[in-house]
């Protein structure tokens, strides 16, 4: 091509692509709606979603996961079982798939979970242990996998579900055998492993003020005066619409962030019995809106995170058959009125 046209020909693709026609990205970025981890980040909070390794081959799925999200949960992928599936093994393989994923679309991770009583490995659950061999093994499990993660990672839930429903200790193994402290020590140990991240004490049904969320916070504050290291509280959030809004919420996450303490909802889904009718989708949309406002209403309240974002993936309808319809995306991957209501609740 002659010198002059070669001139031409560049000059005129400089000027489509400073009109945005040849990519359309200027022009698109400019267009497309705000994604709710953009709504969430103009009031200092993120808005995330929980994932699973088995979903991440759908393509539909994870460009929707990494576009609209800005902090990720492993569904099961940190869990003991998966993580240490041999006594003294560790295997990182799910946890790291989703950690590369996350960090690959500037996504922050909320880890998931050291110290449980379910999803534990059959080496562990099979045999019979003293005090003193427990407490090694919890030991080393927890620093093995924090110290994987260091600085990888945005927080840990440290202990997941520690209380029963009227506030007393669950009887877990690591309760029965350990005793309460159990839980002080999971926290010192993860701070050792990983000053930075933050850690959770995390729980389902502590939404509203209640037996359950008072055992939280009674534990926090002799967390607070023994110099445990606790950075928040995470508040899972699943709901069902036949039982009721914890219309409470917003009091209870007042009451931890005065206590110096983070909060966030963890793993928020709204079942309800199927089939999902336009009234039950639009009060669903209702306690989406309600839940974020009341996190916004808080500012400790750091951020909310959906447990999984379609219903194509959620663990509802295997879990509590006939009920389902629990996320704001439906099966199709298609927003439902609870996506709308929480874009909403954060403009
Ligand atoms: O990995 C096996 C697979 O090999 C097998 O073919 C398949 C057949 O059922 O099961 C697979 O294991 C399943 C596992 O998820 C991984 O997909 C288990 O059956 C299933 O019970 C397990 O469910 C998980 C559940 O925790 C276990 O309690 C859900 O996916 C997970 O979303 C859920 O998450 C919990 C949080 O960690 C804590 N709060 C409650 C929340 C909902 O239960």
């Amino acid at each position: 091509m002659p010198k002059n046209r070669l001139r031409l020909v560049g000059a005129l693709a400089t000027a489509l692509v400073a009109a945005g026609l040849t990519t359309g990205t200027p022009a698109q970025a400019h267009d497309r709606p705000a994604t709710l981890a953009e709504l969430a980040q103009r009031h200092g909070r993120y808005f995330g979603s929980a994932t699973d390794n088995p979903e991440l081959t759908d393509t539909a799925y994870t460009a929707l996961l990494g576009s609209e999200f800005d902090m990720i949960t492993p569904g099961n992928g940190m869990k003991w079982y998966a993580t240490e599936p041999q006594q003294g093994v560790f295997d990182w393989t799910n946890g790291d798939e989703i950690v590369n994923l996350a960090h690959k679309n500037h996504q922050r991770v909320r880890a998931h979970t050291l110290v449980w009583h379910s999803q534990l490995p059959g080496w562990l659950t099979g045999r019979e242990w003293t005090a003193d061999e427990l407490r090694a093994v919890l030991k080393k499990h927890i620093q093995t996998e924090v110290r994987h993660y260091r600085g990888k990672v945005y927080s840990w839930d440290v202990v997941n579900e520690a209380f029963n429903e009227d506030g007393t200790y669950r009887e877990t193994l690591w309760y029965k055998m350990l005793g309460p402290g159990y839980i002080a020590d999971a926290l010192r140990w993860a701070h050792q492993a990983d000053p930075h991240a933050k850690l959770y004490l995390n729980d389902y049904n502590i939404e509203a003020v209640g037996p359950k969320s008072d055992a939280y916070y009674q534990l926090a504050k002799d967390l607070q005066a023994q110099h445990v290291p606790l950075d928040g509280i995470g508040l899972q959030a699943h709901l069902a619409l036949q039982y009721g809004y914890p219309t409470t919420l917003e009091d209870n996450l007042r009451r931890f962030s005065r206590l110096g303490l983070d909060t966030a909802l963890t793993e928020v889904d709204i079942r309800m019995i199927l089939p999902a009718t336009e009234e039950k989708q639009a009060q669903q949309a209702d306690w989406y809106r309600d839940l974020t406002k009341a996190c916004l209403a808080v500012r400790r309240c750091v951020g909310i995170t959906v447990w999984d974002y379609t219903d194509k993936y959620s663990w509802i309808p295997a879990f509590f058959p006939g009920q389902g319809a629990a996320l704001p995306w439906d099966e199709q991957l298609r927003p439902k009125p609870a996506y709308f209501a929480i874009r909403d609740a954060l403009k």
